[in-house]
């Protein structure tokens, strides 16, 4: 089957005069006004029952009826949810979000390399803080399935106090709590995927979750630069912690890119296009690992990571993925992608005989 050749609309190629940062804020400023999205953006249709995830996710992500979210990163504030949820999204992820503000990395921070689909950005967790981001979400519908991505400040004296501190103010409006302990621009964040950092900061996180009044899921965000023995080794320590399942993957620090690019040379994390294989790589290792020795927790797995096309999403259901997010794709393509990639992802299953997407996942381990 040929997918259909996604087209960047015209508004979309507008905004990418501007520079990266500039065109996102303008983004995130019109998606804040919800009446204003039906002007760019066609809202989505049903969902497609083909799709929906609800039948194979815990209760507290029942709500979810498509299997393609928003990653992390992109409303960092939570400031443009509703916007957002009108773009035919099964789920949104908003964060990262730290107990202080946090003003991030100088600027230039994010960069575009057009021709090969991809982005490098070394935000460097800028944000609001804790406060801001509590009063974005507190008077969002809690009928819209929102995860909330959580980290650390740059120079916390405490990285568990952190992470307590916000699973108590901001749990109560999440569906599920994600622990980003993969970025790479927060100096020093990465080592918390280390079995003996990461065990006491899950410890904290699911104790402080524990303590909510309602049970949510709690993720870990991985990293793709992980070896297959980091990846075995935090799968272990994760499940003995309870935790309730993972994201795979960040930005990479590696820089796979042919023909090269100047840009490739910026420090930062690379997104898009050509972390697929490495994205893919990790879900298959990390699913695979889940499959054979912890098939008896509910795990929940979302995959993520240069998905640019319905086929990418397949091959990452195919992996084990149970849902998937999207980011760079959408800057380069817009949000007429998300309904494409269902399109796309429907007549794969139809292809090859599934008649849901349930019983594609995990079928190529
Ligand atoms: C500009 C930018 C900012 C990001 N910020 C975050 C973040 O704050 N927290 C996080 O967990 N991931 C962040 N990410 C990573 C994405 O959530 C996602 O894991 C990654 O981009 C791979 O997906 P993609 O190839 O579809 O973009 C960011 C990515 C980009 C491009």
């Amino acid at each position: 089957m040929n997918p259909k050749p996604h087209l960047t609309p015209l508004w979309a190629k507008c905004l990418h005069l501007l520079p990266p940062e500039t065109a996102h804020q303008l983004a995130i400023t019109l998606l804040s006004v919800p009446s204003l999205v039906p002007l760019f953006a066609k809202t989505s249709p049903n969902p497609h029952h083909f799709l929906n995830p609800s039948s194979y996710l815990p209760p507290s992500l029942s709500l979810i009826s498509r299997p393609i979210g928003l990653a992390a990163g992109f409303d960092k504030n939570a400031e443009a949810i509703r916007g957002l949820s009108l773009l035919g999204f099964g789920f949104l992820e908003a964060g990262t979000v730290t107990c202080l503000p946090q003003k991030g990395n100088p600027k230039p921070r994010l960069f575009r390399i057009p021709n090969h689909k991809a982005l490098i950005n070394r935000m460097g967790f800028n944000n609001k803080g804790m406060e801001i981001f509590s009063q974005n979400v507190s008077s969002l519908p809690h009928s819209l399935p929102l995860g909330i991505n959580i980290g650390i400040n740059k120079n916390t004296p405490s990285p568990l106090e952190d992470i307590k501190k916000l699973i108590e103010n901001l749990g109560k409006y999440a569906h599920y709590l994600v622990l980003n302990v993969s970025s790479p621009n927060t100096p020093g964040l990465r080592k918390f995927q280390e079995p003996d950092a990461l065990k006491p900061l899950l410890n904290t996180a699911v104790n402080a979750r524990n303590s909510l009044e309602k049970k949510i899921p709690i993720l870990v965000k991985i990293s793709p630069d992980l070896s297959d023995e980091e990846i075995i080794a935090l799968v272990a320590c994760a499940c003995s912690s309870h935790v309730d399942g993972f994201i795979a993957t960040n930005t990479t620090l590696s820089r796979n890119l042919n023909p090269p690019h100047p840009l490739a040379a910026q420090q930062g994390g690379l997104s898009g296009n050509p972390l697929l294989p490495l994205a893919n790589h990790v879900l298959k290792v990390l699913a695979s690992h889940v499959k054979t020795h912890y098939s008896h927790l509910p795990l929940v797995i979302i995959g993520t990571g240069g998905i640019m096309s319905g086929q990418d999403v397949y091959t990452k259901i195919r992996l084990g993925a149970h849902l998937v997010q999207i980011y760079s794709s959408l800057v380069y393509y817009g949000p007429t992608l998300i309904q494409s990639l269902e399109d796309e992802l429907v007549s794969l299953l139809k292809r090859d005989g599934f008649n849901h997407i349930k019983d594609a996942i995990g079928v190529d381990l």
